[in-house]
């Protein structure tokens, strides 16, 4: 099977989440969400978690270093062999810098970068109407993709909630770091010939289909 190294870029709701998850299955990769290993470990009171929660709540990026340390241990391990999909991962020009040090460290390299793009008000109405499984981390949106078991989830059963920075003025603050912090990244990886930009808007299957398409014979 083919196999893919690649970077899901894009505001949040983006739909980076969701796309990842599709690409994970299709390549037999392993997924990386720097959100949701932060997110557990808030959950889990670990000290990673302890460091991260006032970060998480406030909608800021937690420090670069942190973040660099957990991806870069996270990419050793054996189920990403056979590549990785990263979703949240790198969010600034420093955390960029650092991954290309640590794929070459491991002699690969990125396939490309994948970058998403929504208009404002998509993004709102879709943080607005996501849930999550408290239990496995599925993703459900109250319109677009609810579950059939109401607050439940449908594959675990699991109490669905609502993100705690998915509220109106996290949501703004989350905004405005991407267009600070992240979008940069655009170019950087548009000048490194890596970048390829994907219309985020329309249906999930749509949204892969067009991931699918800008691979092209990637990993072949
Ligand atoms: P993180 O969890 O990565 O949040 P984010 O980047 O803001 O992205 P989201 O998870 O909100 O959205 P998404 O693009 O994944 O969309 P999703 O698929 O869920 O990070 C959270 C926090 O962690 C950060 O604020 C920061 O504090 C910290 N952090 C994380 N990484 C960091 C890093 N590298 N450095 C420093 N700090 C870091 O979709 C959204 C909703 O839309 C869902 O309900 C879904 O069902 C629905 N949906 C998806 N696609 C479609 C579609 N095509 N049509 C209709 N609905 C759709």
């Amino acid at each position: 099977m083919a196999s893919v190294r690649v970077v899901l870029l894009g505001p949040p709701g983006a739909g980076k989440g969701t796309q990842a998850k599709l690409l994970r299955e299709q390549f037999d990769t392993c997924q990386i969400s720097t959100g949701d290993i932060l997110r557990k470990a808030v959950v889990d009171k670990t000290p990673l978690g302890q460091e991260a929660a006032a970060y998480l709540n406030r909608g800021e990026l937690v420090p670069d270093s942190v973040i660099v340390n957990l991806v870069g241990e996270r990419l050793k391990e054996k189920d990403c062999e056979n590549g990785f999909v990263l979703d949240g991962f790198p969010r600034t020009i420093a955390q960029a810098e650092s991954l290309e040090r640590i794929l070459k460290t491991m002699g690969i390299r990125l396939d490309g970068v994948l970058s998403m793009q929504i208009p404002h008000d998509v993004i709102v109405d879709r943080l607005a109407g996501r849930r999550s499984c408290k239990n496995c981390g599925a993703l459900y949106h109250r319109v677009f993709d609810p579950s059939t078991r109401g607050g439940a989830c449908d594959q675990c059963g699991g109490e669905l909630y609502q993100r705690d920075d998915d509220r109106e003025e996290t949501i703004n603050t989350r905004l405005n770091v991407y267009e600070t912090q992240t979008a940069p990244l655009v170019n950087y990886y548009g000048q490194r010939g890596k970048l390829s930009e994907i219309d985020g808007v329309g249906k999930v299957d749509d949204v892969h289909r067009r991931i699918i398409q800008a691979l092209g014979g990637v990993g072949n």
